[in-house]
């Protein structure tokens, strides 16, 4: 039902689990008895952030939280604002953040900054998708699955207007879908 509004799948749900194994296999190792924090940045990161644990072959904890920048349609406001914060105290404690995608850059800056001056041990990002060319704020991540061009991107976790996330796939959508909701 939801494939008819697909114009292009960029990544395959087979890519994206494969990936996910390789990072898993490198966060194994780098993280082995230092029980990192792992955060997950909600909504877009869940599907991302469940692939990605089940393949960490370690001891480590999850939390979340839930920062806004995109408030509904395509563009960015600039703004950003936290809604949910961690449960858990992250002072001493090796934290990676887990998104689903890096745009303009301003949710992970924002993101890293405070959890450094929380006096976190150290701050590693990892994010399913970059979107190198829509940066405009210096941050980058510590572990890419995909850099992918300057597209309005769905799927697996990527939403339009709350839309698409569960798509198990990485797409950009045809342009009527775009233009009926606007
Ligand atoms: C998305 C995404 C990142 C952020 C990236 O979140 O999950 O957190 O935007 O954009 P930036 O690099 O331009 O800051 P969003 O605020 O859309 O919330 P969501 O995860 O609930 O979709």
């Amino acid at each position: 039902m939801l494939e008819k509004t697909i114009k292009q799948v960029l990544v395959t749900e087979d890519e994206i689990s494969e990936k996910s194994r390789e990072i898993g296999r490198i966060l194994t190792e780098e993280y082995n008895d230092k029980n990192p924090l792992m955060v997950a940045i909600l909504k877009g990161s869940v599907p991302f952030f469940a692939e990605l644990t089940k393949r960490i072959d370690t001891h480590i904890e999850m939390d979340f939280m839930v920062v806004s920048s995109y408030h509904g349609g395509t563009s960015s406001s600039g703004e950003v604002k936290m809604v949910k914060d961690l449960d858990t105290s992250v002072e001493g404690r090796d934290i990676i953040i887990v998104e689903d995608i890096i745009d303009t850059g301003r949710t992970l800056l924002y993101l890293k900054q405070l959890l450094l001056h929380r006096k976190a041990n150290s701050v590693k990002i990892v994010t399913l998708v970059d979107k190198p060319e829509g940066r405009v704020v210096e941050i980058e991540a510590d572990y890419v699955g995909f850099s992918l061009p300057n597209e309005f991107l769905v799927g697996f976790g990527l939403d339009y207007d709350e839309h698409f996330r569960n798509l198990p796939y990485i797409c950009i959508l045809k342009e009527e879908i775009y233009q009926d909701k606007d």
